[in-house]
């Protein structure tokens, strides 16, 4: 069982006084607790510090402490056993099941709306005649065996092409066929690092990113995002301090911030990394959802191949529900993923991989569809926000999925507690980073149609008064 302790809780914590609620203190360090419980910054079976320990690293009373484990374990939300210790869990059955996973199931049946989660629903019509291409195309592979740890020659050789079309040239046997981009980064990692390596990323970044590098054992290594770019001076000196084995970038609309690195951004940032030798996993899961600008030439290019380790899918283009995605990279490294590959899942499903190759034989049009879409639901939401939370800032950004808002206060975790009373759920601003940073943000996903999305944002604004009203109110007790 992982374990948290005193002064790494403490961190997560941040303001909990503010962010757990109201009531006396053992309740809102519960209240936030669980909160971190619920969105996943603290993982379901973390053995919490000792009461002792975390009374010393809140500096409040033992009593306290233990008050508030106790109504954590009353909730569900922690147990304990003589001699273990107690860790976190999660309330058997009902709805609130928390995304500790960063998924976007959870809300289903809830009737709450999701806003956590950046995931679109499908393109229905043209995706069902895709997979309606695949089943008559199923019978050729019927006779086979169906395993490919690289996957479909077909699809390899789709994939391939497409990199070609963006000017990075590529063989199929540069492509191994995925379950997704996040499994891609998962084999990737544990590949290619070993425990206590340690892996460079932006901050903020995407959680289950995140998440996947703390479970491979590795050193996380924030490099900070300006607020209009890549802040290269940065990344240089976090290359020089900490000699990481891998960086994880997003270059193409970046997930949280919308961001998207220009040409020049992008060959400064691989000339330092190159010179360090530092291999380079880039995210391309937003690439084609360019809404205003369209994305420079890829990142790899400024790469030696050896250090260039690009991930993609059809995830956020088309659906995240056809499970595909893939690794582009030397045959080398290709060979080694699909030899590890054998140990994860050995292969992925035919069909789907029959139904991705239509997609991509069709990709203009997918795409197309997607981007209309989305450009309509981003000003739908940007113009809601402008007139319903005018305090709130944000960066139009020039394509992806989501806004970052700056919320103008330190209470984004408040706000997600008492959206879900109003019957939306959000994601914190600290799901985005670490040790407890980007309390004063909030994604907001404009995956919804404009019409969701113009109701959903006067009860967001009704949430987020109230939240910063008992904030204030509870300040002014305080002092
Ligand atoms: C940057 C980034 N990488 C990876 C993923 C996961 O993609 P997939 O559903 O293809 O595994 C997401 C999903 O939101 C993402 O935003």
């Amino acid at each position: 069982m992982r374990s948290i302790n005193g002064q790494q809780l403490a961190r997560n914590l941040g303001d909990w006084q503010v962010s757990g609620g109201t009531g006396p203190a053992y309740s809102r360090l519960a209240g936030a607790i669980r909160l971190l419980v619920l969105d996943g910054r603290l993982p379901l079976e973390t053995r919490l510090p000792s009461e002792r320990e975390l009374s010393a690293a809140l500096q409040v009373s033992r009593t306290t402490v233990t008050t508030a484990y106790d109504a954590l374990r009353r909730a569900g939300y922690a147990a304990s056993r003589q001699g273990s210790g107690t860790w976190t869990t999660v309330p058997a059955g009902g709805t609130n099941t928390p995304w500790a996973p960063f998924g976007p199931d959870h809300t289903e049946g809830t009737g709450r709306l999701d806003l956590a989660h950046a995931a679109p629903e499908a393109p229905a019509g043209i995706l069902h005649e895709a997979f309606t291409e695949a089943l008559e195309q199923l019978p050729r592979h019927l006779p086979t065996s169906g395993y490919d740890l690289f996957g479909l020659p077909v699809l390899r050789s789709a994939v391939a092409t497409r990199f070609q079309s963006r000017g990075l040239p590529t063989t199929p046997d540069q492509i191994l066929v995925t379950a997704g981009t996040q499994h891609a980064f998962s084999l990737v990692l544990s590949v290619l690092t070993d425990p206590g390596d340690r892996v460079l990323f932006e901050h903020p970044t995407y959680p289950n990113a995140l998440d996947a590098i703390r479970r491979a054992a590795t050193r996380p290594v924030p490099v900070p995002l300006r607020a209009d770019g890549w802040d290269v001076d940065a990344l240089a000196a976090a290359v020089r301090q900490s000699a990481p084995r891998l960086a994880y970038l997003i270059p193409d609309f970046q997930n949280p911030t919308g961001l998207l690195a220009s040409s020049a951004e992008r060959a400064a940032m691989a000339a330092e990394l190159t010179r360090s030798r530092t291999v380079t996993v880039i995210d391309e899961t937003h690439v084609d959802l360019a809404l205003d600008a369209s994305a420079p030439a890829p990142f790899a290019q400024h790469l030696p191949p050896e250090a260039a380790v690009t991930i993609g899918g059809v995830s956020k283009s088309v659906w995240g529900g056809m499970r595909i995605g893939w690794v582009r990279g030397d045959e080398a490294i290709i060979r080694r993923l699909a030899a590890a590959r054998a140990s994860f899942d050995i292969s992925s499903p035919v069909v789907e991989q029959l139904a991705c190759t239509e997609v991509l034989r069709r990709y203009d049009e997918f795409v197309t569809h997607t981007r209309d879409e989305l450009r309509r639901r981003r000003d739908a939401l940007a113009a809601a926000l402008a007139e319903h939370l005018p305090q709130w800032t944000f960066r139009l950004p020039s394509g992806g999925l989501v806004l970052w808002c700056d919320i103008g206060a330190p209470a984004s975790s408040r706000l997600v507690s008492t959206a879900e009373q109003y019957g939306i759920r959000l994601a914190a601003g600290p799901r985005f980073g670490i040790d407890g940073a980007f309390e004063t943000r909030l994604r907001v996903p404009y995956v919804h149609p404009p019409d969701v999305l113009r109701q959903a944002v006067p009860t967001i604004a009704a949430a987020f008064r109230a939240a910063t009203a008992t904030a204030v109110q509870e300040v002014d007790v305080v002092a």
